[in-house]
């Protein structure tokens, strides 16, 4: 497979594309989603760096719009993808900007400006967890939770560094809260309240960075990882 091949998740609504990353000695499947808005634009979340290929086919699809660097994390193609496409908004958390020097933000995720700009969306930020800094989006239209590192999930498919890191820290075929972050949550209640709210979301799929997409079950799923954190949800 390409390493520009788009999977329709949503016909017409919001496909994916996972590239392979190397983070603390594993190779993970690091995730771009593309959601098409209801002006026919496109909003790249977690974009990746732009290959020829990738770009023919978002060109395919609408003009980007908005670049969406969803916690102080996801940034890594976000410079390069803000020079190919400079007409794109950046949008993402002033945490990140410490991380990345090349990263530029037009936006904060934060500031309500981006619901105004793209009403479809409601932005829920994961508050408890600075060592992420996460915005989850609400895509309306679609019902679709839009996330990066709130859960993971290894499976037959992942390298076998990833499948060996998480058969030992019990995210093989389970969705968990990433290892590194379990020991980073200072505020359970903050956590659990926004996790809350997430959950109250109407949404038929939770869309995370580094697992499949979530479809049936995602509530117990997303709900069950936090508590093991001891986040009341
Ligand atoms: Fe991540």
């Amino acid at each position: 497979m390409p390493d520009s091949a788009l999977t329709a998740v949503v016909d017409d609504e919001i496909w994916t594309l996972d590239r392979p990353v190397w983070f603390s000695g594993v190779r993970m499947r690091a995730r771009t989603t593309v959601v098409r808005l209801d002006d026919g634009s496109l909003l790249l979340h977690t974009p990746a760096p732009p290959t020829d290929g990738l770009t023919e086919q978002l060109r395919a699809l609408g003009p980007v719009r908005w670049l969406v660097v969803p916690n102080c994390w996801h940034h890594l193609g976000a410079p390069a993808a803000a020079a190919h496409f400079p007409d794109a908004k950046v949008v993402g958390p002033a945490s990140a900007l410490n991380r990345n020097k090349a990263l530029k933000l037009h936006m904060d995720i934060h500031d309500a400006q981006f619901g105004e700009q793209v009403p479809e969306f409601e932005a829920l930020p994961l508050q408890g967890v600075p060592f992420w800094d996460e915005t989850v989006l609400y895509h309306r239209p679609t019902q679709t939770l839009l996330g990066a590192d709130i859960v993971l999930c290894a499976g037959a498919k992942d390298h076998w560094t990833l499948r060996y890191a998480a058969r030992i820290t019990g995210f093989y075929e389970r969705v968990r809260v990433p290892p590194d972050a379990r020991k980073k949550i200072p505020d359970k209640a903050a956590a659990a309240r926004s996790i809350r709210a997430m959950l109250e979301r109407p949404a038929q799929r939770l869309i995370v960075g580094h697992a499949d997409v979530i479809e049936e079950g995602w509530r117990d799923d997303l709900a069950q990882a936090w508590r093991l954190e001891g986040v009341k949800v």
